[in-house]
């Protein structure tokens, strides 16, 4: 595949994705990204649409009523790049560290390709704003980007896969984020006379070690969760115990039943460790994200596609990850299928989220072509609403 790609189009490609490397923009304040990207689907001479879900843009390509979605997310995290690419980021504390620039350059390019020669069953293209923060999809399904569409489809960059290998699962393949807070109030004192104090630090230090075993203990070895404290704040004297203490964590889950039950769990072993330490706890429990579960007749097709493009022995239908997607909004209210296309370049793990973070840029030739033969062939299958 990647020998038989024009030249010319993957250089404009590459480009367009490096001048969005170069301006990455935060959650919700995507406007050059967007700018960009309406014109260039303007100049394609598709029925263009701005400011959905405040910064997003659709398209509607092909013939008829828009049925299928395909989703291409904008948005950069807030970090400083660090991974000596010469496309690096022109702006401290932000860069497109999770592989978003290449989903709209992908996604564009995938577009293009579909307008010069439209299928049978019309098409809208959606450019998502406010993935990482969650938000952005909410925003463009409350402005409509799912009416009359019966199915949705959209992929990721992946460096947990080599370039040239894709990942498909049939079912929930990224996890539920949830995320809480959890604040410790005991009674503080001088770090050399504990016996006067309710310590909330050694109670904070307890419930990190209790919370160890609602993963172990209590969710089924069969089924997958994480339970994750992230940050504890607490003090900031040598020999003083101070009277709080705040911790912050994320749980992840993939069935509606280890879901359902994480918050109580996770409180009953925060309000019992605490007790048991003379100090008071309190959870705080937010819903972020619901599990990314495929259709699996939706990810047959793609898989059917991939295998067709990259060869059997490239499409991995075990790829699963306990990372979340907003992606879930439209899957829990339209089948679709959301897939992985390897993008991991040579030498050192360049983690997500990373600030060495760096892709194989020929996974943009991949990512354009499976998306715009997975959107052919889900549109052709004509699904529909269960
Ligand atoms: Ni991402």
């Amino acid at each position: 595949m990647l020998d038989r790609f024009p030249a010319d189009e993957y250089r404009s490609i590459v480009e367009l994705r490096r001048d969005l490397h170069r301006h990455p923009e935060l959650a919700f304040e995507e406007s050059r990204t967007g700018a960009l990207v309406a014109a260039r689907l303007a100049r394609l001479g598709a029925a263009v649409a701005t400011g959905v879900g405040k910064t997003g843009v659709t398209a509607d390509v092909g013939e008829g009523g828009a049925r299928l979605l395909v989703r291409a997310d904008m948005d950069a995290l807030p970090l400083t790049e660090a991974s000596g690419e010469e496309f690096s980021s022109e702006e401290a504390g932000r860069m497109h560290a999770c592989g978003h620039d290449g989903h709209v350059a992908i996604a564009l390019a995938a577009a293009g390709r579909l307008r010069r020669d439209p299928p049978a069953r019309g098409l809208r293209f959606l450019f998502q704003p406010a993935e990482e923060r969650g938000g952005g999809a909410r925003a463009c399904v409350a402005d409509g980007v799912l009416d009359g569409v019966t199915a949705a489809i959209g992929l990721h960059l992946w460096n947990q896969l080599p370039v040239g290998k894709v990942g498909v699962f049939r079912g929930a393949m990224m996890a539920a984020v949830d995320e809480f807070e959890i604040s410790v109030r005991g009674r503080g004192g001088h770090g050399a006379a504990p016996h006067e104090t309710f310590d909330p630090i050694v109670a904070a230090a307890r419930i990190v070690e209790a919370l160890q075993t609602v993963v172990s203990r209590e969710v089924s070895p069969l089924d997958s969760a994480v339970v994750t404290i992230a940050s504890i704040h607490g003090g900031d004297a040598f020999n003083i115990i101070p009277s709080t203490v705040r911790l912050t964590g994320t749980a992840r889950w993939f069935t509606e039943a280890t879901g359902a039950a994480m918050p109580a769990k996770i409180g009953r072993i925060v309000s019992g460790t605490a007790a048991a330490a003379g100090v008071s706890a309190h959870l705080e429990y937010r819903r972020i994200n619901r599990p990314v579960v495929n259709d699996p007749r939706v990810a047959d097709v793609v898989i059917e596609a991939a295998r067709r493009l990259l060869g059997e022995e490239n499409v991995d239908t075990e790829t699963r990850t306990l990372g979340g997607e907003d992606m879930s909004v439209y899957l829990d209210r339209v089948p679709g299928c959301f897939f992985f296309v390897g993008s991991a370049p040579e030498g050192p793990h360049r983690p997500h989220h990373s600030p060495e973070f760096a892709i194989d840029e020929r996974a943009l030739v991949v990512g354009t072509t499976l998306l715009e033969a997975a959107a052919r062939d889900v549109a052709a299958a004509a699904f529909e609403r269960a």
